[in-house]
Parts: C-alpha cells; sequence; structure tokens
C-alpha cells in the first residue's frame, strides 16, 4: 500500500519540509536555507536558527502543499513525520510543536524521527529527475558524513542500524568548516574549500590522517585539524593568500584519505557489495570523484543520493516516517524533542 508522508526538518539551521511516499518516490521538497543569518558570527547560533525556523516553517508547509495537490488539500496526506532528534533543542522543538499540532488538528498519525537514520536512507529517495539503484530489501554499509557526524553504519534491512565506527572527536563536515575559517574562507567552509582545492596540490602539505594505522573503524580530525593550525600559523598573510588552495587541496585530500580508507575497511569487514555516501560532505566534490574510483576498482555498487537529500533536507524525513507508518507504527501525541539519539537507535558500542 502506498503511503505518503508530509515530513518536517528543523534539526539544525535548515528549514525543510516534504511530502514522500514509503516508496521513496519525493513529491515535493522545498526548504529554506540560513548561511546567511549565521555568516556573520563565523558557526550556527542556536537562538537565530530557532527563530528563523519559527518564521519559515509555517510558509513551506503551506508551499508544499499548494505544489503536491491543486487546490491545496490534507486529505492526500497518510501521516506527519518531524525530525524529534538528535539536534538543537531550540530548532528541534519548532518542528516538534508544528509537527504535533498538524497531528493533533488533522487527526493525522505523527511519526518521530531520527535525522541520522534520515541521513543514512537517502540512497532510496527518487523523484522524476532522478531514479535510485538502491532496492528496498537490500543490505548496505552507510557513510553518513555531515557537520555534526561522521560515522559507518551497517544496515542489513532498514530499521536495523549498527555503528561500525564513528569520530573520535570533530566530524569532517566539523573539521572542514574550521579550516575553512582557518584560512580566512568564511562560514560555511565545507563547500568553499571544496571549490578553492580544485586549483590547488593536494600534495604541496603533508597533513596527518590519524589512526589510520591502527587497528580500528574509528575516526579522528583534530590532529589533522591542529597541524593545519601550526601550518597557518607559521605563514605570514601573504604567504597564506599565495598558498591558500594548495592547503586546502591538501587538508581536503586528508579527510578523503580517512573516509575512503575507513569505508573500504568496514565494506571488507561486513562483505559487502553495497556502499551507500550520505550526509552534507558527501557534497565534496574530492570525495565523490575518489569514491567512484574506489567503487569501480573494487566491483562495489556505490550509491550516491543527489546533493539535494544529501544535506538536510525533509525528504530523508518524510521518507522514515512513510516507511514506518507503513509498518503500522506511529508516535503518540506526547512525543519530545531530544538533543541526542535514544540507546534504542543503533546498535553497536560507539555509538
Ligand atoms: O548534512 P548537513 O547539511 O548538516 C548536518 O547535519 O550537519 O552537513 C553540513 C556540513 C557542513 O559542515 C558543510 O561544511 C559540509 O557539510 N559540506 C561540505 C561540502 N558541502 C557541505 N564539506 C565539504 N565539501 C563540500 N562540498
Ligand atoms: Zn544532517
Amino acid at each position: 500500500m502506498i503511503r505518503t508522508v508530509l515530513g518536517i526538518e528543523t534539526s539544525c539551521d535548515d528549514t525543510s519540509v516534504a511530502i514522500v511516499r514509503n516508496d521513496g518516490y519525493v513529491e515535493v521538497l522545498v526548504s529554506a536555507n540560513q548561511d546567511l543569518a549565521h555568516a556573520p558570527f563565523g558557526g550556527i547560533v542556536p537562538e537565530i536558527a530557532s527563530r528563523n525556523h519559527t518564521l519559515q516553517l509555517l510558509p513551506l508547509i503551506d508551499q508544499a502543499l499548494t505544489r503536491f495537490s491543486k487546490p491545496a488539500t490534507w486529505d492526500l496526506i497518510d501521516g506527519i513525520a518531524v525530525t524529534n532528534r538528535p539536534g538543537l533543542m531550540g530548532s528541534l522543538i519548532v518542528g516538534v510543536s508544528t509537527a504535533k499540532t498538524l497531528a493533533q488538528v488533522l487527526k493525522k498519525p505523527l511519526i518521530g524521527v531520527n535525522h541520522l537514520e534520515g541521513h543514512l536512507l537517502a540512497g532510496f529517495l527518487w523523484d522524476s529527475d532522478f531514479q535510485t539503484s538502491l532496492k528496498n530489501h537490500e543490505s548496505f554499509v552507510a557513510l553518513a558524513v555531515s557537520g555534526g557526524h561522521s560515522t559507518l553504519y551497517w544496515v542489513p534491512r532498514v530499521g536495523h542500524y549498527e555503528v561500525m565506527g564513528t569520530t573520535l572527536d570533530d566530524a569532517a563536515g566539523e573539521a572542514f568548516d574550521k579550516f575553512g575559517k582557518m584560512v580566512g574562507l568564511g562560514f560555511p567552509g565545507g563547500v568553499r574549500v571544496d571549490r578553492e582545492s580544485r586549483v590547488g596540490n593536494p600534495q604541496a602539505y603533508l597533513f596527518p590522517r590519524s589512526l589510520l594505522a591502527e587497528d580500528t573503524l574509528m575516526m579522528s580530525f583534530s590532529g589533522l585539524k591542529s597541524a593545519a593550525q601550526r601550518q597557518v600559523d607559521s605563514m605570514s598573510q601573504d604567504d597564506l593568500e599565495k598558498h591558500r588552495a594548495d592547503l586546502c587541496a591538501s587538508f581536503q585530500e586528508a579527510v578523503v584519505d580517512v573516509l575512503i580508507h575507513r569505508l573500504d575497511q568496514a565494506m571488507k569487514f561486513k562483505n559487502s557489495k553495497i556502499a551507500v555516501l550520505t550526509g552534507g560532505v558527501s557534497a565534496n566534490s574530492r570525495l565523490r570523484e575518489r569514491a567512484t574510483v574506489w567503487a569501480k576498482k573494487n566491483n562495489y555498487h556505490l550509491v550516491v543520493p543527489p546533493i539535494r537529500y544529501c544535506t538536510d533536507n525533509a525528504a530523508m524525513i518524510a521518507f522514515v516516517g512513510a516507511f514506518r507508518l507503513n509498518q503500522g507504527e506511529s508516535d503518540g501525541l506526547g512525543l519530545g524533542a531530544s538533543p541526542s539519539s535514544y540507546a534504542q537507535d543503533f546498535i553497536g558500542t560507539n555509538r
């Protein structure tokens, strides 16, 4: 049976609303980015994020419904899904209280979704411009790399997630953002470091690849960040500007080396043939390029969703909601927001 769910995502600084079916088809996705509001502060300011969510969310819901059905109607929506964990509390509460109100007034089921489950199932999303190659019953390894997380998961089936490895300190996106600030590229750094790197030499500076020699699937980016800081501190402003592209390319190469190496180990460990690369950092052009070459060489089936489904978005949340609803699951109106995942969300000691 086809279920259609309206999903709401407000866990960090992106406000997003989507209407998605339980077979992964995205009917509508509309989002409002807040980068300009946070840029002057060099990072996300939680109070500004939640205030902007309150301003942007209702107009986005209106827009999504109007694009989905003419005349706009709630009759075709089977349930309301919302990210309720993990994330910034003030931001989550805006989405959760809106979703609860809609569910109560419209008498529709409510489904609270873990943001990370959304990221790691983004490979199932498809639309009129993009057909995914990931099938519902397949098991896979997922590398979810974003501003808040860098985690390897084993997914034997949807709903069952084993954490294989994660970062001991900074997330990959966080490292990109901090490095971007360090070399004067401003916030958010990731995409700017990526752009700058295209004209840089990735071998110009030898930055550390922490823990790579160790027998572990854990990752660490703080040593890399400190090494980059020491390098930048040793340079004059002129030198920094002259060598910025080389610095960016070398830093990016170190992050990508670690991510590809760990993904490779995880695939071999689980004897998996399918890898899903997702989260905001998977927008990185060098990571995409290196992952494609790696998959081809090893004869792996690599799934990298389009960027609109990799960065924070409500389509992945609505999909999880639709999947759950189809299994007969939903939450009561007592649903709350939580800054961290629930203990039962993931299996594995390294949550
Ligand atoms: O998944 P996402 O949109 O939000 C979180 O859940 O964190 O990921 C945002 C992160 C930021 O750290 C951003 O700098 C990084 O993804 N990012 C990139 C690129 N585009 C976004 N990092 C490297 N290269 C990119 N092209
Ligand atoms: Zn995210």
